[in-house]
């Protein structure tokens, strides 16, 4: 039987194993450990090693001479061994966690076919399936109308929207670029995702030209903030263009007042986009939908489906309210062999100019599979869990001695302190506050070298380091989260803070 291989040297096999016989092994591999352990919680969530220690136990080096296929075997076990397992059910580092294996399977197949998202021609099925989806998340925006794209992450779409806005604003900023320009202006709460500085700097707006609205005591931008900052803008020569609200902050998990913002935007004709990148998901809940009320209102959405629904990373979109065209008016450079303007078939459906890369990974499979599998009442029912999951959290922290709750769940982020007992007896003071920032810290450390869960921590404004838990992963049951009070509990009761 003929076989392809890698390593073949001057048309003679290098090494045994044929590619098919490596792939199954690897397949075997891949199995073994993200399924059968990993998902079921049968393996550490992360076994911390130094970077230098690390770089000496793995076989880095890419070198000249072909590695026969048992030993890449070997480096991938290697590979899986050292990572951290974010499939794991107690992973709770980051806004996205857990493994949904329809997600998984649809992931995979996207890999194996290996197409590139730009014509019709290309992808005739990812195009309609695109299409397809982002037709129902427009609807569950309440968007009559409007576009949408996979975007490689929430920060991309977030800046997506930036451009949209402005090219919505000053048209001729497409050609011209911004010599000559006034002095656009945007603004967002002082919550807001760091992504939007990235995208003010990125698409050259400048940083000084965001203006950071307060938020009131729960993380929620100030809604007459906003128009008092807008009115001072047009008052010093600055043009407002762009509203940035979000629902969802990343650390307290706050909405902001969609409504009240949208009557804003509106008086003074301001592009108003939300960014519900972490907390959009709600929109399938028929419980929690109100802390969107007003979605409909606003020009764009950024939401993340690989965030809350737990779809495979990446899975973020971006959706417009506007007429259909901004998109690809915005954006399209109608490159002549891609795009051509002869082709035998409708060529309103090849989209790809509409987004600001060339080649694109398909993204709409793996969430179109898991929809199709759960439907929206699944997801639904998902949605509410992970509510569920974060109130009983609150509950639970509120009964506990060495707890304290930073504020009442918002979303499904839970923010706390731990005080262990060698704390609780000093007066809340500088020198309380000064040791407590110093607790967070340790818990993780303990955490990551136990390897019994990842939760993060972050200091925020005036509050010192904290722990934020949220609830992504679909897999946390409340017995769960009974478990994971109680190992905070097990992993900071004896830290005592030097003076
Ligand atoms: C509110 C918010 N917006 C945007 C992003 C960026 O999303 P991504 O990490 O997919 O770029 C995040 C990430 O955590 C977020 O919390």
């Amino acid at each position: 039987m003929e076989t392809i291989t890698n390593g073949v040297i001057n048309g003679k096999e290098s090494h045994s194993m044929s590619d098919r016989e490596f792939f199954q092994k690897m397949y075997e591999l891949i199995f073994k450990e993200a399924i059968e352990k990993t998902t079921a919680g049968k393996c550490k969530v992360s076994n911390f090693v130094h970077p230098q220690e690390l770089k000496e136990k793995l076989d880095l080096a890419i070198k000249d001479e072909a590695m026969p296929p048992e030993n890449i075997l070997k480096l991938c076990q290697q590979t899986f061994d050292y990572s951290v397992k974010p499939g794991h059910p107690r992973f709770f580092n980051q806004l996205f966690a857990g493994q949904d294996l329809y997600g998984l399977a649809g992931q995979w197949m996207s890999d194996a076919i290996n197409p590139s998202q730009y014509t019709y021609e290309v992808s005739p099925v990812f195009t309609l399936m695109e299409l397809e989806v982002m037709k129902k998340l427009r609807e569950l925006c309440g968007y009559k109308s409007g576009d949408g794209i996979f975007c490689p992450g929430g920060s991309i779409a977030n800046m997506y929207a930036m451009n949209i806005a402005r090219y919505k604003h000053c048209p001729q900023i497409k050609q011209q670029g911004l010599y000559g320009q006034a002095r656009l202006v945007l603004f967002t709460s002082e919550h807001s995702h760091y992504s939007i500085k990235k995208g003010a700097a990125f698409l050259g707006l400048g940083t000084d030209n965001i203006v950071f609205v307060k938020c009131d005591e729960i993380g929620r931008m100030m809604p007459d903030h906003l128009e008092k900052a807008i009115i001072e803008t047009k008052h010093n020569g600055g043009e407002p263009f762009f509203v940035v609200a979000t629902s969802g902050t990343t650390v307290l998990g706050a909405y902001d007042r969609l409504d009240a913002i949208a009557d804003i935007c509106e008086a003074h004709g301001i592009w108003m986009h939300v960014d519900a990148a972490w907390g959009g998901s709600v929109l399938f809940s028929a419980k929690y939908r109100h802390l969107m009320q007003g979605v409909e209102r606003t020009n764009s959405v950024t939401w993340c489906q690989h965030k809350m629904m737990g779809v495979p990373l990446q899975c973020s979109a971006f959706l417009v309210r506007e007429e259909e065209s901004i998109m690809h008016n915005g954006h399209c450079a109608a490159a002549s062999y891609l795009f051509q303007k002869d082709k035998f078939y409708d060529m309103s459906f090849d989209t790809g100019d509409k987004s600001i890369q060339c080649s694109r990974k398909v993204d709409a499979l793996k969430l179109w599979i898991m929809w199709k599998a759960k439907g929206n009442r699944g997801f639904e029912a998902e949605i509410n869990q992970k509510f569920e999951n974060s109130r009983h959290m609150a509950d639970l922290i509120k009964k506990r001695d060495n707890f304290r709750l930073l504020m009442e769940p918002q979303c499904t982020n839970v923010t706390f302190w731990y005080v262990p007992p060698s704390l609780q007896s000093i007066p809340e003071g500088p020198e309380f506050w000064e040791k407590l920032a110093k607790v967070a810290p340790i818990i993780k450390e303990r955490m990551m070298k136990n390897g019994t869960m990842m939760i993060g921590y972050q200091p925020l404004g005036d509050h010192v380091n904290f722990i934020r838990m949220v609830y992504a992963n679909h897999a946390t049951t409340t017995q769960d989260v009974d478990w994971i009070v109680d190992e905070i509990e097990r992993l900071g009761h004896d830290i005592v803070i030097a003076d």
